[in-house]
């Protein structure tokens, strides 16, 4: 429990006041926005960062936060764009270091040590800058309020005067949170409401990619995202996410599968593993995922055994997504069986073969959205058939897939009859 001390209210999260207006006579805005040079990483924002945007990004410390935003600035500032990149966290020579790292050079990129979030938006004022980044919002306080950095009213309080400034002078700002896992989420989470658009900055300690995903955007869609590699030279945008997660992928060996499946808007191959062996635990055998919906899981090899007359009753299962991906779509169940029953009966996929398909309880395979674009995802990597649901079959019959044998599949049965 922590102890929140009554603040005066000093500012309502709000516009200055204003009167009724008529709809026709409202001036249409979000419209003009500004590209960064990573290609990836504008459909995130919508297209572009829409000018006088408030923006919150958040992610564990040392996942990157400051080196993205540091990189986003340089985009700007050398498309000429004025940028005050205001560190609360770190000296202007460890931003410095950072900036070497990164080859920051000239350009119209101003910084500012500073935690008195009124002098840092009366100095914001002074430059009028297009882009405001505060790094971080935990780090700063208002004198106006007599509680501590980081605290709920402070956080808020800084949101709330940020949000004022990008509003009034058409900034586009980006606030930047710590998010821990265990729990210290509240700060940045009480933020969510109020901002235009939430992004979250994730990433696997073990690997060095990093997954930049929407939670919320007022000027488009939340389900693309990007994918980065962390290196000596900063964030790179890894453009081919398929073959990245695939490239370390063994071959000749019993329960691993390749499914293609969407991550946002675009397609994704993934390799599922499973492991199957007998247990230790006779009438209580593991069940472990990683990277997989465990209740999901659970529902497959029960269709399994139903359906095909398995039984995992004696035996352990664990099951896998390679890379640390995770994969919440039920487009990937075909492939969580072909690998279970691989590894059980030790027979090997072929390499060149992509599985996708949803499985009903009653082991019917059921269609899935965009099969197109997994389908096309595979053949660009050279994959030479595609074992898919019957239904999704008509939609691509008018396309041209002469380099990709295409199998269509009615049930689970079918699908294995053809895997193996
Ligand atoms: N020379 C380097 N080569 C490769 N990666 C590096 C190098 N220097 C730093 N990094 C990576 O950058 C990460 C830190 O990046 P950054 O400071 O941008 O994170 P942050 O999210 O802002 O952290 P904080 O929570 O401390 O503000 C480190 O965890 C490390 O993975
Ligand atoms: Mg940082």
């Amino acid at each position: 429990m922590v102890e929140e001390v009554e603040e005066e209210a000093s500012a309502e999260f709000s516009f200055p006041p204003s009167d009724p207006v008529l709809y026709k006579d409202i001036k249409e805005a979000g419209k003009e926005r500004i590209k960064t040079s990573i290609e990836e990483l504008n459909p995130v924002f919508g297209g572009g960062v829409v000018l006088g945007s408030l923006v919150l990004i958040g992610g564990e410390p040392g996942i990157g936060k400051s080196t993205l935003l540091l990189q986003m600035s340089r985009d700007f500032a050398l498309q000429g764009e004025k940028v005050l990149y205001v560190s609360g966290e770190e000296s202007l020579e460890q931003v410095k270091i950072r900036g070497e790292r990164l080859g920051l050079r000239n350009g119209n990129l101003y910084f500012l040590a500073e935690t008195n979030l009124e002098r840092i938006i009366s100095h914001a004022e002074k430059l009028n800058p297009r882009v405001l980044i505060l790094d971080s919002v935990q780090a700063v306080f208002s004198s106006k309020l007599s509680s501590s950095p980081g605290t709920i009213s402070q956080v808020r309080e800084a949101a709330n005067q940020v949000f004022r400034f990008a509003k009034k002078g058409q900034v586009s700002s980006f606030l930047i949170g710590h998010i821990t896992k265990e729990g210290s989420l509240a700060g940045p989470k009480s933020l969510e409401h109020m901002v235009d658009v939430v992004l979250y900055f994730e990433g696997e300690r073990d690997h060095s990619y990093r997954v930049l995903r929407a939670l919320k955007n007022r000027f488009g869609p939340v389900s693309e995202l990007a994918l980065f590699e962390m290196g000596a030279k900063g964030l790179k945008a890894i453009s081919n996410p398929s073959a990245f997660f695939l490239k370390e992928r063994p071959t000749e060996e019993a329960g691993s599968v390749v499914v293609s499946t969407i991550k946002g808007s675009r397609p994704l191959l993934a390799e599922i593993q499973a492991l199957v062996s007998s247990t230790l635990f006779a009438g209580n055998p593991r069940r472990m995922t990683i990277g997989l919906d465990h209740f999901r899981v659970a529902m497959l090899l029960a269709i399994v055994e139903k359906k095909m007359g398995f039984s995992f009753s004696g035996e352990d299962i664990y099951i896998n997504v390679a890379g640390g991906l995770s994969l919440d779509e039920p487009a990937t169940d075909l492939g969580v069986i072909a690998s279970v029953v691989s590894c059980l009966k030790n027979r090997v996929i072929p390499q060149d073969v992509v599985v996708f398909g949803e499985v009903g309880l009653s082991g019917e395979i059921r269609s899935v959205s965009q099969p197109l674009a997994r389908v096309k995802e595979a053949e660009s990597l050279g994959f030479k058939t595609v074992i898919m649901p019957q239904g999704n079959l008509s939609h691509l019959e008018k396309e041209d897939l002469s380099e990709i044998n295409l199998q269509g599949a009615k049930n689970i049965k079918q699908a294995l009859g053809i895997i193996f």
